[in-house]
């Protein structure tokens, strides 16, 4: 191979591997046991001469680092995920590195996950299987873990770019629910596809599942019985969620986050659980992976999961796919598959062109 490509981590399939051995590409892996990298492993990584890196989500891509890939006659780094909240796009520019991301192929996967949460939370799933574990169950009871049921309710969409509109589908197909989103841009193809859903149902001599578009976010956070979130972490987004924000949703709603972390002030979620135990929350990302904060662990009103949203076999094995050809793209001189420089991959499908 003329062209050293390194791997911060091994990745699922092999696929991504034989696209860039067959390009003239030798692929190094790193082994190193432990799970965060440090700035100064991946330097060390990097050493002299690299052409191309795909990285990982819990690395900080910043000016060090692309600076010594720049240095080491790299020009490709692509992060093994969509969000790249960890990677200073700026640095990369200024140093001459093009960047990538992997987004489509984890929208259904993740989207999944969040419906997966969105019904543990309200049919108590987590609470009823410890409970049996625990040989507490003896014999059928009317108030037996009684949740909620979703259909007829409203499903609450904070963020409605790929993911976020890819759940509420699921949430209104599946479960008959109504639908109250909050984006900047209009979700044209979802409230076409409610309307429709709407019309088959009044056709079929049921109910119809209604939307509605809010004009601020604290509209849904009121109206909805269910919300996720699926914005894009950045400065407008840290602590969306918040204790006055918290407070004015209904006592008990259920809030799903499989975004990022920070988008939630974790600390003021957890005096809302104690405060509010009919309020349930399924968790995917916390502000300060891998750790929770204090008493998070302790609510039986909240489900916790370690960031698992994109985790199907598939979904796995496509990011790393489209992570080796945004890296393979750059060197060889094709166009980057996903370059976020180029492509907003949060924005729906009527976002204004990239400035
Ligand atoms: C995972 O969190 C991703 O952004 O792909
Ligand atoms: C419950 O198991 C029922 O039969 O209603």
């Amino acid at each position: 191979g003329k062209y050293r490509v390194i791997s911060t981590k091994p990745m699922p399939g092999t696929r991504w591997i034989r696209l860039l051995t067959d390009q003239d590409c030798r692929v190094e892996i790193c082994t190193q046991k432990k799970t965060i990298l440090s700035v100064e492993d991946i330097l060390a990584l990097i050493g002299d001469k690299c052409d191309g890196v795909i990285g990982q989500l819990t690395e900080d891509w910043g000016e060090v680092l692309f600076s010594g890939l720049s240095r080491a006659g790299g020009r490709a780094f692509s992060n093994m995920a969509v969000g790249y909240n960890n990677v200073d796009v700026n640095a990369a520019n200024k140093y001459g590195v093009a960047v990538g991301n992997t987004p489509g192929v984890l929208t259904e996967t993740t989207a999944e996950l969040a419906a997966s949460l969105s019904l543990s939370a309200s049919r108590r799933i987590v609470e009823a299987d410890e409970f049996m574990r625990a040989g507490l169950y003896d014999g059928w009871l009317p108030h037996l873990f009684v949740g909620n049921l979703l259909k007829g309710q409203t499903v609450g969409v904070i963020g409605a770019g790929r993911i976020g509109s890819a759940y509420a589908r699921m949430m209104i197909e599946g479960f008959k629910m109504n639908l109250i989103y909050y984006d900047l841009y209009q979700a044209t193809r979802l409230e076409k596809f409610v309307t429709a859903y709407g019309e088959f149902l009044k056709s079929s001599g049921e109910q119809p599942v209604t939307w509605k578009r809010a004009a601020t976010m604290e509209e849904v956070l009121r109206e909805a019985d269910l919300i996720s979130l699926h914005p894009v972490l950045d400065k407008t987004t840290y602590h969306l969620i918040n204790k006055e924000r918290l407070s004015i949703m209904k006592k008990e709603a259920i809030l799903v986050n499989c975004s990022r972390g920070p988008v939630v002030d974790e600390v003021a979620l957890v005096e809302h659980l104690k405060e509010n135990p009919m309020f349930r929350v399924g968790l995917d990302v916390f502000e300060d992976e891998p750790y929770m904060k204090p008493g998070l662990a302790d609510m039986k009103n909240a489900i916790v999961v370690p960031h698992i949203a994109s985790a199907s076999k598939w979904t796995r094995e496509g990011m790393a796919t489209l992570a080796a050809l945004n890296v393979l793209g750059k060197i060889k001189g094709y166009p980057v598959w996903s370059d976020p420089n180029r492509v907003e991959p949060f924005l729906n499908e009527n976002s204004p062109p990239p400035a």
